[in-house]
């Protein structure tokens, strides 16, 4: 079966070019002006652009599995929104249980996702027990396809000690892959959140009150000092502060490979949405929490500078009756984090490309290109070029819509960006070269493949 995609723009490595793509089997074929249609089903792409699929670097899918703090997305419905919005590869978030292996993590995500994923998916390795043990493990890792890793410097239940990040950032180094880190101050976290129950702050309002950004940047610096002193490139999960960003100018101005991930609602949405009335502002509950004005504006500029490689959305939905409810009496008891797998995208052509504030191929370089190369996927995913894999996004620049919950195919029962206007439309995915999503609707379940990651390729 072949695919022929006529006169769109297609966002290549090299920059936006009006050309043809040919699409046969899996792979993109040719590209190349006025090629004959042939046999080939045609796609008019006149006026579309046509993007490399998006990839997520940040999803939990069924987190918390059984519990009553369970995420709303189960692999089905988070894929299946992914695709919607154009993401054709996700990259989730394994976690063993206490003092299990990561192999045991490793087969339990592969059976939920196996059969259920809408798109393709890779698993980053979270480590929170580290022993030779697990050590001994990571030869086994890279030879199952997941050559990334997270580690957490908050949470109780799964912060790493600093020597301990030390040794996995060394050892997962030397295989040639990469750890990003949680980098919220545990320690600190937790005297906040004693502090503003002790003030008698319960609500969800007390929640950024309880991590403000110093204890990001704290453990930013401590992050990058274990980056340093181990000799290896670190990434930096959903950063949200401008004085963390500073602390990352300074490191890599001395030399120091540091990639920074951030997130959508750290630039779209901001400390506001803890004034809203009675428990509303739970919807907006999640780790980093959402930070002032000055932090937006300063991670704007720092997309524009090019200071921030990724934008995964740290999708980790949670309904918000029932679930977010949990913590109605104590805010510290509401399950963090917040549905966006589905809009990132055109939510970021909106903000960053309609605006005028990037460029489209800006934007393929964060959603699709960077991904692949700093997760071990690049050319194969993440490029428009012959050869590569055919996971494609035909894009109607010129739509107007509205981000509703009632219209979204994620599970929660909220969005966050509820009423937002939105420019451009996911019109047509292919995913390994069948169609996926049909004028907007999602037309194919259950395709999505696991995807085999090598070493990072690195480039700054
Ligand atoms: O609040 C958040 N971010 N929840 C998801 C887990 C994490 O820390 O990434
Ligand atoms: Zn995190
Ligand atoms: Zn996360």
């Amino acid at each position: 079966m072949s695919t022929l995609i006529q006169n769109g723009v297609l966002l290549c490595p090299g920059g936006p070019v009006n050309a043809d793509l040919r699409v046969v089997g899996e792979k993109i074929a040719e590209i190349g002006l006025n090629l004959p249609a042939g046999d080939s089903r045609v796609l008019d792409a006149s006026g579309k652009l046509v993007f490399p699929g998006f990839i997520d670097t940040h999803t939990h899918f069924e987190m918390n599995k059984g519990k009553p703090n369970e995420t709303a997305d189960d692999w089905a419905s988070g894929t299946l929104a992914a695709l919607a919005g154009g993401t054709t590869t996700v990259l989730d978030f394994a976690e063993p249980e206490r003092g299990a292996s990561l192999a045991s993590a490793l087969d339990a995500w592969h059976s939920r996702a196996e059969g259920a994923a809408c798109c393709h998916y890779g698993f980053h390795m979270t480590v929170k027990d580290w022993s030779p043990a697990v050590k001994a493990e990571l030869a086994d890792m890279d030879r199952a396809g997941v050559s990334s890793y997270k580690v957490y410097f908050a949470y109780d239940d799964l912060r790493v000690s600093d020597g301990a990040a030390l040794e996995i950032v060394r050892s997962v180094g030397e295989r040639g892959g990469i750890v990003g880190c949680h980098c919220e101050n545990g320690e600190l976290v937790g005297a906040g959140i004693k502090a503003q129950k002790a003030a008698g702050n319960l609500g969800p309002w007390a929640h950024p009150l309880s991590r403000p950004a110093a204890v990001e940047a704290e453990a930013v610096g401590r992050w990058l000092a274990v980056g340093e002193l181990a000799g290896y490139p670190v990434n930096i999960v959903h950063l949200s502060a401008a004085r963390s960003l500073e602390i990352v100018r300074a490191a890599r101005a001395r030399g120091q490979k540091v990639y920074v991930e951030t997130c959508p609602q750290y630039l779209l949405l901001d400390e506001e949405k803890y004034r809203l009335p009675g428990f509303e502002s739970a919807k907006f509950v999640l780790s980093p929490p959402l930070r002032g004005r000055e932090d937006v504006d300063a991670l704007w500029a720092g997309l524009e500078a090019g200071d921030v490689d990724t934008i995964g959305t740290d999708h980790c939905s949670f309904h918000f009756r029932g679930v977010k409810e949990l913590g109605r009496e104590d805010f510290s008891q509401i399950p963090n984090g917040i549905p966006g797998v589905e809009h990132r995208p055109v939510l970021l052509y909106t903000a960053g490309v309609a605006s005028g504030r990037m460029s489209a191929h800006q934007l393929m370089k964060l959603l699709s290109e960077q991904p692949a190369r700093l997760f071990g996927m690049y050319p194969r995913k993440g490029a428009l070029a012959v050869g590569g894999d055919a996971d494609l996004v035909i894009f109607d620049p010129d739509h107007k819509g509205r981000v509703t919950a009632a219209a979204q195919h994620q599970a929660a029962d909220y969005t966050p960006y509820e009423g937002f206007e939105t420019r451009g439309r996911v019109e047509t995915v292919l995913l390994s070269g069948e169609m996926a999503v049909e004028d907007g609707r999602v037309t194919a379940k259950g395709r999505g493949r696991f995807v085999r990651r090598g070493p990072s390729q690195f480039w700054r």
